[in-house]
């Protein structure tokens, strides 16, 4: 009889596991730090230490993609907005898939590209109407190189897409964007199969009268009179709500997707609910809840992909205190809290150092710039010199004809394309690390008539 028992135990164990990878739970791996250790070692940690299925970044860093290269885990890379007006134009389209994913994609398990991030809250008009046109030719960039049943394309939304969402059944997106984007954007997730991504956030949704619903502690109810259904934790009626907005317009069929989701485990004193204790229980709870099969009262008997934001605390982060305390491991990789998605104690790895250089510190007026490290691969930089150029940057400078070609040489062509980046994106230590092959210098790299900017 023993072996009735163990066999019906590890069935048991089996489905349970199907099930949670079934809900595919992730985390966003953002690096707005200065202390994180690098992406192979990021990679090989969740691979091997943790229960995570899938990863969402914020760019499409060649490093951080080739760290990923053969660990299944599903990868979900972003464009960044400041993209998204040259996407509307195919060839471009075209030159960014054929440079920025087509090198990784034997190796790493690319899943989704994520066109802009919460678009609409930029209030940029060119932008939010360049952002279907865009996702759509990067869908016909991939069916041109037969990835389109690999890759899916989506974007990543806020609840502010929502003119209204208390009760849950009358949430509606807003007037105006919902006829000129959402629903354009909604029919081409539905034509390829894709998915609605929104970034879901009680935390953020809640006050001192709210937090325990918020933070799954089942004492508070909420009666949404239209529909007669209960509610017994915020993140349900804020995914109710998306759901009642896409009925609106037609589009139940299409699966959402929290592409963030967290809680902050240390905050200012004026930040109420923000401990580490609210953190482990939000997320915790938030984990049993999307992959137990429950759903939510509009979406019954079903499971979310989920992607926690965030998996490190990001110390470069603006805002108050709590923003850059949303991780669920500090930069040495040990866990702030524990959420229960370690394999098992014993495997988890020494604390490492980073090797990361600290922070360079705070200049004043000096200005800075990228150039490549002395002792930097000449492979690696001109991947750098493929990267940036595909990002829309201006390189004809380093091109022949150009006012920086001369002299010939990669080293000197890297410094240039480097440096474009880390001016154009923001003069932060992690836009010139570039695999640690970038350093950053307060001696203008500039020669003869090739000016850096
Ligand atoms: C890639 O990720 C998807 C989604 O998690 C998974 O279903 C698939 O098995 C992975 N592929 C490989 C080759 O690991
Ligand atoms: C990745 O997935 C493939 C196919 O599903 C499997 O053969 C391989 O062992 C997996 N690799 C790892 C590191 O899990
Ligand atoms: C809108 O975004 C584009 C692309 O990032 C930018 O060039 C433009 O200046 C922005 N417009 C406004 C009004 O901010
Ligand atoms: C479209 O993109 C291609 C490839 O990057 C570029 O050569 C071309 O000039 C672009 N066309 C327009 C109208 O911007
Ligand atoms: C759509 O994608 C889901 C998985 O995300 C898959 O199960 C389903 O078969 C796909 N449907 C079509 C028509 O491709
Ligand atoms: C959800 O599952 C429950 C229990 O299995 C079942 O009674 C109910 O009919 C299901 N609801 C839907 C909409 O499938």
């Amino acid at each position: 009889m023993a072996t009735t028992i163990s066999a019906f135990t590890f069935l048991f164990a089996f489905f349970f596991i199907q099930a949670v990878h079934g809900a595919a739970i992730g985390v966003n791996y953002g690096r707005l730090a200065n202390n994180l250790p690098p992406p192979p070692q990021v990679a090989r940690f969740l691979a091997q230490t943790t229960t995570i299925t899938g990863v969402k970044l914020f760019d499409a860093d060649p490093f951080v993609l080739q760290a990923f290269a053969g660990t299944n885990l599903s990868i979900n890379l972003a464009i960044p907005n400041e993209l998204i007006p040259k996407l509307t134009n195919l060839s471009f389209a075209q030159h960014w898939v054929h440079v920025t994913i087509l090198p990784h994609i034997q190796v790493t398990n690319i899943t989704r590209i994520l066109v802009g991030n919460e678009i609409l809250s930029t209030a940029n008009k060119s932008l939010i109407r360049s952002l279907v046109p865009a996702m759509q030719n990067i869908h016909t960039a991939l069916t041109g190189v037969e990835l389109h049943h690999r890759i899916k394309v989506s974007s990543t939304h806020s609840l502010s897409i929502l003119s209204t969402s208390t009760p849950p059944s009358t949430g509606q997106f807003r007037k105006g964007y919902d006829t000129q984007m959402i629903k354009p954007m909604l029919s081409f997730l539905r034509a390829t199969n894709s998915t609605f991504m929104v970034n879901a956030y009680p935390f953020f949704g809640c006050n001192a009268d709210t937090l325990d619903y918020a933070l799954f502690r089942g004492n508070t109810r909420v009666f949404d009179e239209n529909t007669g259904l209960v509610y017994m934790n915020m993140l349900d009626g804020q995914l109710d709500a998306v759901y009642s907005a896409m009925k609106l317009l037609g589009f139940t069929d299409i699966e959402i997707v929290i592409s963030e989701t967290g809680w902050p485990s240390v905050g200012d004193e004026s930040e109420a609910g923000v401990d580490i204790e609210s953190a482990r229980d939000y997320n915790a709870m938030l984990l049993q809840h999307v992959t137990s099969g429950v759903g939510t009262p509009l979406m019954p008997n079903r499971t979310f992909e989920t992607y926690i934001f965030s998996l490190f605390n990001e110390d470069l982060k603006p805002g108050p205190r709590s923003e850059r305390n949303f991780g669920l491991f500090h930069p040495d990789m040990t866990p702030v809290y524990d959420i229960g998605i370690l394999r098992s104690e014993g495997e988890l790895p020494m604390p490492v150092r980073s090797t990361v250089p600290p922070e360079v510190p705070d200049q004043g007026q000096m200005k800075q710039w990228c150039i490549p490290k002395l002792n930097a691969d000449i492979k690696a930089l001109q991947e750098n010199i493929d990267f940036v150029c595909s990002q829309g940057l201006d390189c004809n400078p380093i091109l022949p004809g150009g006012i920086c070609f001369s002299p010939d040489i990669t080293r000197a062509h890297a410094a240039y394309a480097m440096n474009e980046y880390f001016q154009a994106f923001g003069r932060n230590s992690y836009n010139c690390d570039f695999g640690q092959t970038g350093e950053i210098t307060t001696t203008d790299p500039s020669y003869g008539s090739c000016k850096f900017n």
